[in-house]
């Protein structure tokens, strides 16, 4: 804006000035040129109220589908059910119930802000010369005043039905914005203490001290040699739902005789002579490390490029991954099927705020072992 050819009132007659005064000022100043102007119904009229409601009804509709958002995040059931178990039409349904009510607040919301600057708003047609640099004080002022202006002549303010219903659609949208990060704080994740899922795997013995068996996705236990030497298998814990469970799967694998591998402090003995078993969820954020280059003893997760050296203890030699990949202890059973000597000995995926802290109740906690 510039004001270069018009008077500029100075502070103390700014400060006398209404805001339609200061708008038309302002216009003045900065050469506007106004073509067109008209409310588009005149206040009060039947067509006038038409366009108030139907403005209205957006943002209802818009506050309700936050609400609708809101109830879905917290009370629909999201845990997960396998295919083809009771309950799983109402899981599969808990993404798109919550995208469809988020998408719709916020779609709703759009609808009203224009249907409100069509049917609301005087229309208006102005033509401004272009200026370079920056505002002055009299520029910032006339141009809110002009704003202020353009709300009072749509009587905006004498508008109950749009500014209730408008409330309602901005406070359903700032929920919608804020409960994804409360809603993770309504349900204690130690409710359970040390069972805590986010400290045991499927690994964990049976409470008769049953070790679990390391088996291929069909069920089929596993055995020394069944993997030639140089070669990884992908292994599940054998219990029931064991190849579903998001922390399960495990990597093993069978090192040439003569291959060194660095065991990590404090897990001396988790090999199986040759065979080693690491957690097949990257410590980034949880996808599968799967790509195994033998002859670098890298693996890679392919999701942002992460890799482990499993030569190094499966320590992370590039990429955003900061902790190892935890070893899960493996020994034969009497059948000479492998099977878990226990749970592992650290949590498993990416990190969590607890993680390495440990909550103070717990006496025996995972640690991360260097
Ligand atoms: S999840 Fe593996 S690198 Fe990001």
């Amino acid at each position: 804006m510039s004001t270069d050819q018009h008077a500029v009132p100075g502070e103390a007659e700014l400060a006398r000035m209404s805001p339609e005064e200061k708008a038309a000022a302002g216009m003045a100043a900065d050469h506007v040129e106004l073509e067109e102007y008209g409310p588009v119904a005149v206040h009060g009229s039947p067509a006038d109220k038409r366009n108030e409601r139907s403005v209205a009804m957006w943002f209802l509709l818009a506050g309700l589908l936050g609400l609708l958002f809101a109830v879905a995040f917290i009370w629909w059931p999201h845990e997960y059910v396998p295919a083809y178990e009771e309950g799983q039409l109402a899981y599969a349904l808990y993404t798109p119930i919550i995208g469809a009510t988020m998408g719709g607040a916020i779609l709703c919301f759009g609808i009203g802000v224009v249907q409100m600057a069509r049917k609301i708003f005087a229309h208006e047609v102005a033509i401004q010369q272009r200026h370079i640099g920056m505002s002055t004080e009299f520029d910032r002022q006339s141009l809110a005043a002009q704003v202020m202006d353009t709300v009072d002549k749509a009587g905006l303010k004498r508008r109950g039905m749009i500014k209730g219903s408008l409330a309602l659609a901005g406070g359903a949208l700032g929920l919608v914005a804020a409960i994804p990060i409360l809603g993770a704080l309504i349900k204690n994740p130690w409710a359970e203490r040390a069972d805590s899922p986010l400290w045991v795997t499927p690994w964990a013995p049976l409470a008769d001290g049953t070790k679990i068996r390391l088996t291929q996705i069909d069920g089929t236990p596993v055995r020394p040699e069944d993997l030639a030497a140089g070669s990884m298998a992908t292994v599940f814990p054998g219990v029931p739902g064991g190849s579903k469970a998001s922390d399960a799967a495990v990597m093993l694998f069978r090192v040439r005789s003569d291959t060194v591998i660095r065991i990590r402090d404090g897990q001396q003995g988790f090999q199986f002579g040759d065979y080693y078993a690491y957690s097949k969820i990257c410590t980034h954020v949880g996808c599968p490390v799967s790509l195994y280059e033998q002859q670098t003893g890298r693996v890679l997760c392919p999701c942002h490029q992460s890799q482990f050296n499993l030569y190094e203890g499966m320590f992370p030699v590039f990429g955003p991954a900061t902790r190892p990949l935890p070893q899960l202890p493996i020994e034969l059973d009497d059948e000479g099927y492998f099977v878990a000597a226990r749970d592992f000995v650290e949590a498993v995926g990416p990190g969590f705020w607890e993680n390495g802290k440990f909550p103070a109740w717990y006496s025996e906690p995972k640690e991360a072992t260097g």
